[in-house]
């Protein structure tokens, strides 16, 4: 390494806890839906799973039934899912998606995209390729939902040697299963072993892209993918080289930057 300190730092905005961070970018998406539609386009969105875009959800469901934000000029693009799963089985972020917001707004079920767990093994790269189609065909990803692993991946692109760029077939890492257990009856073997996933490159190509963190567990992860190197040991900090990202944390994520 060549270099004693840098200093970039990605745009953070901290919020004294989940529920406040979740309801500013729900509001950022409802503002990006509205302005879209305003202009007569579609509005791509790229979504993630996990326990903490559960409350964004939330607010958005709310502003649909009590502000009436619709949907209809929405088509959306999830990050990854479980490999192999069925897509109505409970812990697939097929699932997921339907029962925390695609059941409760008027989206159009044409417009929803979620790799498929389902697919034959032979099929799997066909597949991914499509996806990436698919969402080049959409125009792009106009902007993209990240969580944050405890071992800093995003979407399920694991820390490595060297990080997918497009969407691909992946194993997932001891530490992701046991962080996944909880819907598995804490048995992190009966977590699928592999995923399907977006690749850091299909991520970076998003034009603006928002990531969600919060707890303590998560600020070590936050430090070093924040920190102004690149590390493929720490896939988020990646988004680093990109031009418009903006991190929402809580104190606690936020505590060691
Ligand atoms: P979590 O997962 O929101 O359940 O912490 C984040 C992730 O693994 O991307």
């Amino acid at each position: 390494m060549n270099m004693v300190d840098s200093f970039e730092k990605l745009p953070v905005r901290i919020y004294p806890d989940l529920k406040e961070g979740s309801k500013f970018a729900a509001k950022e998406i409802a503002a990006l839906i509205q302005a879209k539609k305003a202009a007569g386009a579609t509005c791509v969105l790229g979504l993630a799973t996990g326990s903490t875009p559960r409350s964004m959800y939330a607010e958005l469901v709310r502003m649909h039934k009590e502000e009436g934000l619709s949907f209809k000029n929405v088509v959306t693009f999830n990050l990854d899912e479980y490999y192999p799963i069925e897509n109505d089985a409970l812990q697939s972020y097929n699932r997921f998606m339907h029962v925390h917001l695609f059941d409760h707004i008027d989206i159009d079920p044409a417009n929803i995209h979620i790799p498929n767990g389902e697919i034959p093994k032979e099929r799997i790269k066909a597949h991914c390729l499509e996806y990436e189609k698919m969402i080049e065909e959409a125009g792009g990803i106009d902007l993209q939902i990240l969580g944050i692993g405890n071992n800093g991946h995003i979407g399920f692109n694991e820390p490595g040697d060297d990080l997918p760029v497009r969407t691909h077939r992946v194993r997932l890492m001891e530490s992701t299963r046991r962080d996944n257990a909880m819907l598995f009856d804490n048995d992190p073997s009966r977590v699928p072993a592999e995923a399907l996933s977006m690749g850091i490159g299909t991520i970076l190509r998003a034009r603006r892209i928002v990531l969600v963190a919060t707890g303590e567990k998560k600020a070590e992860c936050i430090r070093q993918a924040t920190g102004g190197r690149l590390m493929t040991r720490v896939p988020a900090s990646m988004l680093q080289v990109h031009a418009d990202v903006e991190l929402i944390l809580d104190r606690e994520a936020a505590s060691l930057i």
